[in-house]
């Protein structure tokens, strides 16, 4: 067992019949959803709500009875991952692409869970590079505005060099900060700027994290 898969199992405690629960994204909410569908094959009746097409075809592949954010009125608990957490719990997310989506869906959440391993704690933000969500077109002006500000924005590219797309079909340009002291500040910021759609830092959005170590024991912050 490592740290994300004792974090992902964990996470089942948070989840009771009949719930509907946001489905979050990456290679720690993996171990979440293998563990929820086997109990959903012993006959456990729940509803998912996907943050990405990646977690859409997990779920279909595990048989996770699945709805469009557009078809609940509300979300139990939604469980995701994080690159970074801070003593606060506010979080850098993105690094697998689903930033929008799962704020989307974070936001309209009675309860929010973080599954992570103990790398993703740290006591400042920033060294993991912040994502930032933007609209293709004009995109470089943006990316200039960002790295007038010192913020040195570089455009998130696929293995084939082409800009990475999101699933709402957007760019993302991440920003290599190493440190951010104030992440306040920087959220309300990024948050004004004409041409991005979202950005990764996650303030006052989770909480409750369950951060998994090595030797497979669990922490909760
Ligand atoms: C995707 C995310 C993920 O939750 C984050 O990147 C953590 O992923 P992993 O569990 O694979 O380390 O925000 O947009």
């Amino acid at each position: 067992m490592n740290g994300k898969e004792a974090a992902g199992k964990k996470a089942l405690e948070e989840i009771q019949e009949g719930m509907t629960i946001g489905l979050g994204t990456g290679s720690t909410v993996y171990f979440f959803l293998k563990a929820l569908a086997e109990k959903v094959a012993a006959g456990f009746k729940i509803t998912g709500v996907a943050t990405s097409q990646q977690t859409i075809e997990l779920a279909k592949k595990w048989n996770i009875p699945m709805r469009a954010l557009n078809e609940v009125t509300t979300i139990d608990v939604t469980i995701d991952g994080a690159d970074e957490v801070d003593p606060d719990l506010t979080g850098i997310k993105g690094g697998g692409g689903a930033l929008l989506y799962e704020k989307m869906v974070a936001k309209v959440s009675t309860r929010r869970v973080w599954i992570v391993d103990s790398s993703k704690k740290v006591e400042q933000l920033g060294a993991f590079p912040l994502p930032v969500e933007v609209i293709p077109f004009g995109w470089k002006h943006v990316e200039a505005a960002l790295s007038e500000k010192g913020y040195l924005p570089k455009l998130r590219r696929d293995s084939e060099g082409h800009p990475y797309v999101t699933d709402a079909h957007h760019y993302i340009l991440d920003l290599h900060l190493h440190s951010i002291a104030d992440p306040v500040l920087l959220a309300i910021e990024l948050d004004h700027l004409t041409g991005v759609v979202e950005h990764g830092l996650f303030i006052g959005i989770t909480e409750k994290v369950l951060v998994g170590y090595p030797d497979g024991h669990v922490e909760t912050m």
